[in-house]
């Protein structure tokens, strides 16, 4: 088809040239944490989709997850390591506070000539990070870039509590962008919002400045993730919505010409919602919590690397990623593939 309005008139375009996902081996059932909490696998799975998570070991960290997905997605671009120019890891599950995770990819990796950092916006990094990436891809300042969403959130998950350890997992995804002097592929559209008024919603209070470690938490749960479920849950449809809206809007684009919306993986109530709203068939609404859980930001990569393994998106297909999360957080990019 046509390419929609573009309202960038750069000659480059930022293109995926290869994807990879890795996740941990080790599975947590439903089952499973029933004999830890009150709950029941009937209970997840009608409230959330969610089946299974893959979660690490204490000896798995989020760089070898990222460096697995990053190795993976340089394979089917085939490109050297030397070739990458930056590397941008999204997460809130670092390696260590400092230096950032993308550092022990680029050493992992041998990408001796990447400028390298994390990038934190929880589970928008991905999208956040693949909009950055376009910025100078279409300035033709870079060739070629390693985007990743990588997580281990089951290390700040607190298993005892019964309304957010059901929720996440922990894996990674890459992409490689490489700019291409091709009108007909790459990134066409991307949007980004915060709301850091909202930042309670959502939050880890530990680790920082805040609570510095040698200050003692007057509340030992502050180490772990706390979620106000509702508020999300209300907040992410409806910013979901305003952006899938808002990017069909400027790309001059229909539902009809999308083939798959790729969603953050957060809840499968969520985007079924959000799907029923915008008219998005169930066939259009990539599903794939019920596996994995979910893993923040490198839920997106790893859904869209499920769907290019799959044959469920092809090249030329215009895809729609779309994520929310906290800070409040939340984007898009509309990519033909
Ligand atoms: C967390 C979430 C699944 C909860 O579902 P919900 O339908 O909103 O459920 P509620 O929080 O209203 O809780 C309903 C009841 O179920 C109970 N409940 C919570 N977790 C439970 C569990 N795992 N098993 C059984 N009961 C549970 C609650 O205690 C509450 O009981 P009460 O009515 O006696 O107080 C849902 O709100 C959600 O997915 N929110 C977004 C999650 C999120 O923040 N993700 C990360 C950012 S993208």
């Amino acid at each position: 088809m046509d390419r929609p309005t573009d309202p960038y008139t750069s000659p480059y375009h930022a293109v995926i040239a290869g994807y990879g996902a890795s996740v941990p081996e080790k599975i947590l059932t439903n089952q499973d944490l029933a004999q830890m909490v009150d709950t029941t696998d009937e209970w997840i799975t009608t409230r959330t989709g969610i089946k299974t998570r893959h979660i690490s070991t204490e000896n798995e960290t989020t760089a070898m997850f990222a460096t697995q997905a990053a190795k993976k997605a340089m394979q089917i671009a085939k490109i050297k390591p030397g070739e990458i120019e930056m590397i941008i890891v999204a997460t809130i599950t670092p390696e260590m506070v400092f230096p950032s995770t993308a550092s022990f990819v680029q050493r992992a990796i041998g990408a001796k000539n990447a400028w390298v950092f994390d990038l934190s916006a929880a589970c928008s990094g991905f999208v956040y990070a693949l909009s950055i990436v376009q910025q100078f891809i279409e300035t033709g300042r870079m060739k070629n870039a390693l985007v990743i969403g990588a997580e281990t959130l089951t290390k700040i998950t607190n298993f005892k509590d019964r309304s957010s350890c059901i929720l996440f997992g922990d894996g990674a995804g890459a992409v490689v962008i490489q700019n291409a002097r091709d009108n007909r592929r790459g990134i066409i559209y991307s949007t980004h919002y915060s709301e850091g008024d909202r930042w309670e919603a959502l939050n880890c209070q530990a680790y920082g400045s805040r609570y510095p470690a040698d200050k003692k938490l007057e509340d030992p749960d502050k180490i772990y993730m706390d979620i106000k479920g509702r508020e999300v849950y209300q907040q992410a449809i409806r910013r979901i919505v305003e952006t899938v809206n808002e990017c069909l809007d400027k790309c001059g684009l229909t539902m009809d010409d999308i083939k798959m919306v790729i969603s953050h993986q957060m809840n499968a109530r969520i985007i079924e919602s959000a799907a029923k709203r915008l008219n998005i068939t169930e066939e259009k609404a990539f599903l794939n919590i019920s596996e994995y859980g979910n893993t923040s930001a490198a839920s997106i990569p790893i859904a869209l690397d499920e769907c290019a393994r799959t044959g469920k998106i092809e090249r030329g297909d215009i895809i729609l990623l779309v994520a929310f999360g906290a800070g409040l957080t939340w984007g898009a990019n509309v990519i033909e593939f």
